[in-house]
């Protein structure tokens, strides 16, 4: 039997049990790896591909070998890590393949078979999306991303050496069917204690929706409950069913890419100088920008960092409604409020509702950091972060949170100011001079972050792409 309607829309209590899928197996057999859960290599490289024209059925047969060679399926996924964690076996190569929609029309896939969310469907580049976003002007662009994007192959290995000779060998094979128009090679960046972190510093990748079994009892473990934040999220938040998958359970995932580049010097810089002016320590000025301390504690929760092995997600600012502990333009805050904005749409009484639209924003973030692997440094320029995420729906999730959540000056209050992390265009911020007391002050946190590209893609079903 196909997965109902409601599958999508309940996740078991535990999540989905990857080594006893049950009614899930078909599913995690033809989607790919990646979304559910992150592929967890240290290194990936992604090479942006525009086919070569009038090639038409020689890279639709480059694509079904490649799908039949490389991409990861969920089930293998899971597969390899359970194999890992019992013998210590590492698993091959991680292969993803995403299209663009540019790349579906090059495929000559009826138009009714392209996926139908219409930012992916306009693309990055479309004026209006740009706008909404407060993107760039697209001639500032790293040249690659300047032009029409068809493809894009992640590959990733926890071996350097083995990713780079497959690397070596695919970019001499698709020298017949593309032109890779642009290459970016990513790492997991990490601190002293191991855990991962981004460019300026802070543990990344914590807060997370969760679907798989194996994060959901580890989540719970680590948090003892779910009682102030549940991290689960309905499949349908991620998935949508592949128009042109050839099983009953055929899903994907639109995909949202963004090269961001991180001027690390000048947002170290930025944070003294806030510090300085508020009279408060340089780590507590990190967490009133970020949402939490560089070791992933909540400001809402403490105003000094705790240094947990595994920072806390069970917490909402429910205790912090006047936002003197957290400010509400922080970063976290802004894209995840946990309850802020669902407060401020409830109608007659009804929070659960207006609860579930905002947790409904969520995107399921598989970012990874580019440039400098030396966390000791700070890099003005060539590092940054590869923002990837993964949604059902694009203008209700990623362009949502950064449009309507993490640019307006306005947010839960009037002239709250952007997002100081990822907000565009910068704007000025009132920061707490005291933590949990309401006095503020005003300051123009600038932005660090440099947009330099990207693009929509939507992750096709496997069968799809082995049967083109
Ligand atoms: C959380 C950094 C871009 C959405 C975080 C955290 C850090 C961080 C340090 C806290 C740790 C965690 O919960 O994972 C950055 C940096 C970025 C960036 C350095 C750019 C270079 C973005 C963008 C978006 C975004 C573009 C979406 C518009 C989120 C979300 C969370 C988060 C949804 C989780 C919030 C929560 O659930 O509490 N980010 N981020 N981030 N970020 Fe970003």
């Amino acid at each position: 039997m196909a997965l109902t309607e409601k599958d999508l829309q309940h996740l078991p209590e535990d999540g989905i049990d990857s080594e006893n899928p049950g009614k899930y197996r078909n599913l995690l057999n033809d989607l790919q790896g990646n979304i559910l859960k992150g592929h967890g290599r240290d290194h990936s490289v992604h090479l942006f591909l525009q086919f070569k024209p009038e090639r038409v059925e020689v890279v639709k047969q480059w694509i079904q070998n490649f799908a039949q060679t490389y991409i990861t399926s969920a089930k293998k996924q899971s597969d390899e890590a359970f194999k890992y964690r019992q013998k210590g076996i590492p698993g091959e190569v991680f292969g993803n393949f995403f299209l663009s929609r540019h790349g579906y029309e090059y495929l000559e896939i009826e138009p009714f078979q392209i996926p139908g969310d219409k930012p992916f469907r306009m693309g990055m580049k479309n004026e209006e999306i740009r706008s909404s976003l407060g993107d760039p002007k697209i001639e500032t662009w790293d040249l690659g991303f300047q032009s029409e994007i068809h493809a894009l192959i992640l590959l990733a290995d926890d071996d350097i050496i083995d990713l780079l000779q497959i690397v070596n060998q695919m970019t001499q094979e698709l020298r017949q069917i593309a032109e890779i128009v642009h290459r970016e090679d990513g790492f997991i960046l990490r601190n002293k204690a191991g855990q991962i972190i981004e460019h300026f510093g802070f543990v990344d990748g914590v807060s997370q929706p969760l679907f798989m079994k194996r994060d959901v009892v580890k989540e719970r473990v680590n948090n003892c409950d779910f009682d102030k934040w549940d991290p689960k999220a309905p499949l349908d938040s991620i998935l949508v069913e592949d128009p042109n998958g050839n099983t009953k359970d055929s899903y994907g995932s639109y995909l949202v890419y963004r090269k961001l580049e991180q001027n690390v010097k000048a947002f170290r810089e930025d944070q003294r100088n806030l510090a300085k002016e508020l009279k408060i320590q340089e780590d507590l000025a990190g967490a009133l920008i970020v949402g939490r301390f560089s070791d992933g504690t909540p400001v809402t929760l403490s105003d000094i960092p705790t240094y947990a092995v595994t920072p806390t997600n069970n917490f909402n600012y429910d205790h912090d409604l006047a936002a003197t502990k957290c400010p509400f333009h922080a970063h976290t805050r802004k894209t995840n409020p946990r309850g802020d904005t669902a407060r401020l749409i409830t109608t007659d009484g009804h929070f659960d509702e207006a609860f579930k639209e905002e947790r409904g924003h969520r995107i399921t973030r598989r970012a990874v950091s580019y440039g400098e692997n030396n966390p000791n440094k700070e890099p003005v320029s060539g590092s940054g972060l590869l923002f990837l995420c993964f949604q059902s729906n694009i203008e209700n999730q990623f362009n949502f949170m950064q449009s309507r959540w993490a640019n307006p000056q306005n947010f839960v209050q009037v002239n709250t100011g952007p997002d100081p992390l990822i907000g565009q265009p910068q704007g000025t911020q009132k920061w707490p001079k005291k933590w949990g007391e309401p006095e503020t002050e005003e300051y123009n946190f600038q932005l660090w972050i440099n947009m330099k590209g990207g693009e929509y893609f939507f992750a096709p079903s496997i069968s799809f792409l082995k049967t083109l």
